[in-house]
């Protein structure tokens, strides 16, 4: 099965060394930051899984409500024989609509995580006996080393969902957008799933739910410094901190030192005061003037906007232009 995916370029991949010294980087900077990517390991992808069944996170329900409305719009905006290129895959039901849907010739699933990949494959391979998969382990925010997509001269059309968007600061975002378009071609086509913005107060308990899943998905991050770089991390006195800056339009999410304490990591000691936060995550949120200022910035025209009926959530197809 692992024959399936294509190792593009190992450097890029969260392997154990680019971790290592991103964390450590990460905990030397004022203030302290380690990238949402290192999030997602084996435990971190399924506790992503489980946020995405949580009563108070709308965000994956209603995406995959519009797409189920929209698939069929969206294979008529596409066209026959395209080749679909996700994005931060996940296991999600959100590509089966569009695969259903729009029968592409080629599905190219794109995730920084081995594992997820390759079990989402096997499942796939299954279910779709006759589509052509092949899977790439990259990170896409450094995707220029693709190898070729070998569905000969068919159209692409990538696919974003999850409001991963939201996760790059706007500058990385306006990167994100002209690397699809370079890699999607004048013909190409981008499906994409945006969080809109709304009120502070449902923004908040989507990213503090009751059950903990979300503290436990980012203290997860300690877990695996635990595990892989020989970290201290005390579970018990570190906490989930997310919350909703206005100004910014944006959720911020961090791990917060309770009490003043020193951890080691990697054989360095770092130490906390009180009270001191770990950023890992942002999470903007659009309305859709902004969205297509930033996509147009990129290269994008947006052609069709389909929102759910409280316009908690927006997917947007957008066009790539000469
Ligand atoms: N793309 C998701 C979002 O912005 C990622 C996410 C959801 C997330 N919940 C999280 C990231 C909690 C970190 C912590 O909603």
């Amino acid at each position: 099965m692992n024959g399936l995916v294509l190792e593009v370029d190992r450097a890029q991949t969260a392997d154990r060394e680019d971790f290592r010294r991103a964390v450590l980087d990460g905990l030397s900077r004022r203030p302290r930051a380690i990238p949402a990517k290192f999030l997602y390991d084996a435990r971190g992808s399924a506790l992503f899984d489980e946020i995405c069944d949580l009563p108070e996170y709308y965000l994956t329900r209603t995406e995959t409500a519009i797409l189920r409305d929209h698939a069929g719009d969206i294979a008529a905006l596409a066209g026959p024989d395209c080749a679909l290129i996700e994005f931060g895959s996940g296991s999600s039901v959100k590509s089966r609509l569009l695969l259903d849907a729009m029968k592409p010739a080629l599905y190219a699933p794109i995730d920084i995580s081995r594992e997820h990949l390759d079990r989402s494959i096997v499942h796939l391979r299954r279910d779709y006996p006759s589509l052509p998969i092949e899977g790439v382990c990259a990170d896409y925010m450094t995707f220029a080393g693709l190898p070729p997509l070998s569905a000969s001269s068919s159209r692409r059309i990538g696919f974003f969902p999850g409001s991963s968007i939201g996760n790059l600061e706007p500058h990385e975002a306006l990167a994100f957008f002209r690397r699809a378009w370079a890699l999607l071609g004048e013909n190409g086509a981008l499906v994409l799933g945006v969080d809109l913005k709304k009120d502070p107060g449902l923004l908040h308990a989507a990213y503090n739910d009751s059950a903990g899943v979300t503290a436990a998905f980012t203290l997860n991050l300690l877990r695996r410094m635990n595990r892989e770089l020989q970290a201290t991390f005390d579970l018990g006195r570190f906490a989930h901190e997310a919350f909703y800056n206005p100004v910014a339009g944006r959720i911020e999410i961090y791990f917060r030192s309770l009490g003043e304490q020193t951890v080691t990591v990697a054989g360095r000691p770092f130490a906390f005061a009180d009270g001191e936060r770990v950023h890992t995550e942002y999470s903007y949120k659009y309305d859709i003037a902004q969205l297509r200022k930033l996509t147009q910035a990129g290269g994008f025209r947006l052609d069709r906007v389909w929102t759910d009926p409280d316009r908690l959530f927006a997917v947007a197809y957008l066009t790539a232009f000469a």
